[in-house]
């Protein structure tokens, strides 16, 4: 699809059809389109983390959450994510979403996109499972919720992205794509489960029954092993130019960012299989003997290069910073390409790590986008005279002198 595409009807969104993006995306003012951006327009929290019972409002481009450390302002953050995605970005466990002495909280938000109004609520409770309604309809899976209202979230733990290991790059592949395709978020699901069976089996001490019983989870392993590696392979493709624009972008063009994927599988779906198939046959006694699976999507690895140096091994504190920055603002266009619409970007505790140029340069570049940014007091400054909502919270309560600068 090329430039000047009508936009996706919204049914079509939920599977992956990644599309090309204009060379003049960015050139018109985009914060005249309100069609173009998913928007949230209230979150109310109740018994979530430190707040009682809250209730934010929020503007269409720019809003600032402020206040002094401890009060409140990334809990807020994670709870707009958490309603857009169904993951926390930090909570490892349901009961540390709510609040201590108190068995459930609520969270919920109303939202705007180009199809209309959204309400999503969710319950998160110390001993079941989170529940979800949409619209006020009940959700049987969390699977259903990613995909209503797209959410990027940034903090300063998002540098693992760039510098830990594989696995955090995988995730954050696994999170955007989840939220773009139904198709992802359930082949992953079911690849995650024959993955633990597989490797249990290959814990078994009854050698002639692994042989036996191998090859029939093979040819289930290397369907959906297929169908992520091809919407991963699909997703890197776009994210390299983007993430590489955004990069110069963001440090002014003195570095160049590159990336390369380790899958090293490409064509049909079939054939994507077929390959896998016979890596995983290669690989049998090795797999044996270590007790787990060493093929498959869930080694792949993403590498990032400034001017050719690897990133995780030679970058800078700031270097880094800026490449996962640069990942997730790429990530944003992505959803814009994909949907007609933008994310929204949630940026939290991110400006404190940035010099003064490059704050101003983020900013820049989140205009038209409805981008919820979490500060303290000092740097308050660098918003100056930008259009935007601020909010102050202190102890789990909003100040009431919010106000539209
Ligand atoms: N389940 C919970 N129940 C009650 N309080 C909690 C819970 N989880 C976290 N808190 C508290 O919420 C407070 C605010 O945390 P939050 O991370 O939102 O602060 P912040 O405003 O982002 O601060 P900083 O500027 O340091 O990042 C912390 O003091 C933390 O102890
Ligand atoms: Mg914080």
């Amino acid at each position: 699809m090329g430039k000047g595409a009508p936009p996706l009807p919204r049914a079509s969104v939920k599977e992956v059809c990644l599309i090309t993006i204009s060379k003049n995306r960015g050139k018109v003012n985009r914060r005249e389109n309100l069609n173009e951006i998913m928007r949230i327009k209230t979150l109310r929290v109740k018994n979530f983390r430190n707040y009682a019972e809250e209730e934010f409002s929020f503007g269409d481009g720019l809003n600032v959450i402020r206040g002094a450390n401890a009060q409140g302002k990334t809990n807020a953050a994670e709870a707009v994510f958490l309603l857009c995605t169904g993951y926390s970005p930090r909570a490892t466990k349901d009961n540390q979403l709510v609040k201590r002495g108190e068995e459930r909280a609520e969270i919920a938000c109303r939202a705007e996109s180009r199809y209309g109004e959204i309400s999503i609520e969710m319950e998160i409770s110390r001993s079941e499972k989170k529940s979800v309604k949409i619209n006020g309809t009940p959700i049987l899976r969390l699977g259903e919720l990613p995909g209503n209202v797209y959410s990027v979230f940034f903090n300063p733990n998002e540098l693992k992205l760039v510098k830990e290991s594989p696995e955090d790059r995988r995730r954050f592949m696994n999170i955007s794509l989840s939220q773009m395709s139904r198709n992802y978020l359930f082949s992953l699901n079911r690849y995650n489960k024959i993955l633990q069976q597989r490797n249990n089996l290959l814990k078994e001490s009854d050698r002639l029954l692994v042989r036996e019983t191998l090859p029939v989870w093979d040819a289930e392993f290397s369907k959906y092993a297929a169908k992520i590696i091809l919407l991963r392979n699909e997703f890197l493709k776009m994210l390299a130019p983007l993430a590489e624009e955004a990069h110069a972008c963001l440090s002014g063009g003195k570095e160049k960012l590159t990336m390369a994927s380790e899958s090293g599988y490409y064509g049909t779906e079939a054939e994507v299989a077929d390959a896998v198939k016979e890596d995983l046959k290669t690989a049998f006694e090795k797999d044996i003997r270590l007790g787990f699976t060493t093929v498959g999507p869930h080694r792949d690895d993403m590498k990032l290069f400034l001017d050719g140096e690897d990133v995780r091994l030679y970058g800078s504190q700031g270097q880094q910073r800026t490449v996962a920055l640069a990942l997730k603002m790429a990530e944003t266009e992505i959803f814009k390409a994909r949907s007609g619409e933008y994310p929204v970007l949630v940026l939290d505790d991110v400006l404190s790590e940035l010099d003064k140029v490059r704050q101003r340069r983020l900013l820049k570049k989140t205009d038209g986008i409805q981008t919820i940014v979490t500060c303290t007091h000092a740097e308050k400054s660098v918003f100056g005279s930008l259009p935007c909502k601020k909010m102050t919270v202190v102890s789990g309560k909003l100040k009431k002198s919010s106000s539209v600068d």
